[in-house]
């Protein structure tokens, strides 16, 4: 049978192990040894002539060769010391057809030097390490002030007035507003204007979190309270939140059940880790938000009522972007001076057509969607202004031809068939997107999000 030794010729094997272990040494199970190298040798004083034969025990300080000859049981990276030095060895059991015959040593660092330029290696992969945990620990901590939350226009100054009024406060806070309206923002500037900011703020976001993993990620739970809870138990995040404030995102999407338990804990101050007897008591500040109608939820009987109450002590409207269109170009330097910093790039300015063109736009995604757009036209854009045609096709100009011009404050519609009203955006997006890639078709093609084979065809059907 083939093992592919036959190729080696015999007097090689000796060298060939040696290249691949510094160090290594053999015995039987009887803890006698049967091979041991030149290298191994020196390092211990000795001789491979003296050596062979004789027991491990006779051969090598502390050593374990014949225990792990005896059970069968691998011991990698022990410590042991030779020559008053301590050295880090393996020690492997050596099965072969099924069948314990003996071990196999090596010595991965035979002196403390060898280790402690390998510790030197791992130190740095450590102290990167801490570096991070200590950022992660920051971010815990909040990340936004209310110098953060730009904005002049009435409905918002009220908004922003009236948290950082209540900023000082014990009580719970609702935050209610449309996705990307900035409640996450507000919900840091609180926290940061808090006697609480040098503690933690823990963000929960309810509707990510699968229903039956939201107790135990909000309470915790002992060790065994469930097949798969990990041992020692888990901490829950109200307690990881002590002394902070916890944010509970999206608590419109949090189910009935948990509803209760989270009114108890807010009643009782303290949780009960699932599976434990005892409560702890805990001291955080809930601030809650959702896009949600959490009055019409209540009268459908999908939300609380009692909760409701209680986290309503303070609501906040956080106005949706469309009622602050005369925000919109500070939002957007603003933005666009953030976008810069993250992307290396500077003095980013919008021409006077995007500008307006922003503020015409309605914001279904309110600044969340402003940031992607400005994010979006900083990655096609060479030079410093983002003009129209870096936008998205959706927000470029649709007057190409009079007809669209009709979609804009519109009461009548011109109605065309669907397919031609289809061909003639494709036949535009097309255009522009050639215009933006500079005639690249590769390019543009990319930029649509589409194979570059369709690409071509449809250049074809439109004579482009
Ligand atoms: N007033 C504001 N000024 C500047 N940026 C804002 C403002 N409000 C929100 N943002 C930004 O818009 C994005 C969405 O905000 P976020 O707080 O996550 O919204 P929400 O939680 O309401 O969905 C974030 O990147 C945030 O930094
Ligand atoms: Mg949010």
């Amino acid at each position: 049978m083939m093992n592919g030794f036959q190729n080696i010729p015999f007097n090689w094997l000796e060298k060939i192990i040696n290249l691949a272990a510094e160090r290594i040494v053999l015995v039987n199970r009887q803890g006698i040894i049967l091979y041991i190298n030149t290298a191994y040798c020196d390092f211990i004083g000795t001789t491979v002539d003296w050596a062979i034969g004789r027991h491990i025990e006779d051969v090598i300080e502390n050593t374990r060769m014949h225990i792990v000859a005896e059970t069968g049981r691998a011991e990698l990276a022990a410590v042991q010391s030779i020559n008053g030095s301590e050295m880090i060895a393996n020690r492997f059991p050596l099965i072969i057809d099924g069948e314990l015959v003996g071990a196999l040593g090596t010595v991965m660092f035979s002196n403390p030097e060898e280790w402690q330029k390998y510790q030197r290696k791992i130190q740095s992969l450590v102290d990167e390490l801490a570096y991070y945990k200590t950022r992660f620990e920051k971010e815990l901590k909040s990340k936004y002030t209310f110098d953060d939350l730009i904005g002049s226009s009435t409905d918002f100054i009220a908004a922003k007035k009236l948290a950082e009024r209540v900023a000082g406060s014990q009580s719970s806070v609702l935050l209610l507003g449309e996705s990307g309206t900035g409640k996450e923002l507000f919900a840091h500037a609180i926290h940061s204007g808090s006697p609480r900011a040098s503690f933690p703020f823990v963000p929960i976001n309810c509707a990510s979190i699968p229903d039956h993993l939201l107790e135990s990620e909000l309470f915790g739970y002992e060790e065994g309270a469930f097949t798969g809870a990990k041992k020692g138990g888990k901490k829950g995040q109200f307690q990881n939140a002590n002394l902070g404030t916890i944010f509970l995102d999206e608590i419109g999407d949090m189910p009935l059940s948990m509803q209760s338990k989270l009114l108890r804990v807010l009643q009782e101050k303290e949780v009960q880790p699932i599976g434990s007897q005892q409560s702890i008591p805990i001291d955080v500040r809930v601030i809650a938000a959702t896009h949600r109608n959490l009055e019409k939820m209540v009268q459908e009987g999908k939300f609380r009522q009692d909760l409701y109450y209680r986290l309503n002590v303070i609501k906040i409207d956080i106005p949706p972007l469309h009622k602050r269109k005369a925000d919109i170009p500070i939002i957007s330097l603003h933005l666009l001076e953030k976008l810069a910093k993250k992307f290396y790039r500077e003095e980013l300015s919008l021409s006077p057509e995007v500008i307006q063109r922003l503020q015409s736009h309605m914001w279904p995604g309110n600044i969340r969607e402003l940031e992607n757009v400005l994010e979006r036209a900083i990655n096609v854009l060479d030079g410093k202004t983002i003009e129209l045609f870096h936008l998205p096709l959706y927000l470029q100009d649709v007057a190409e031809d009079p007809k669209d011009t009709q979609f804009e404050g519109q009461t009548t519609i011109l109605l065309s068939p669907l397919k031609d009203t289809v061909a003639h955006a494709e036949k535009s997006a097309i255009r522009r997107a050639l215009a933006v890639a500079k005639g690249n078709k590769q390019e543009a093609a990319k930029l649509l999000q589409i194979s570059k084979t369709s690409f071509y065809d449809k250049c074809k059907l439109y004579n482009l």
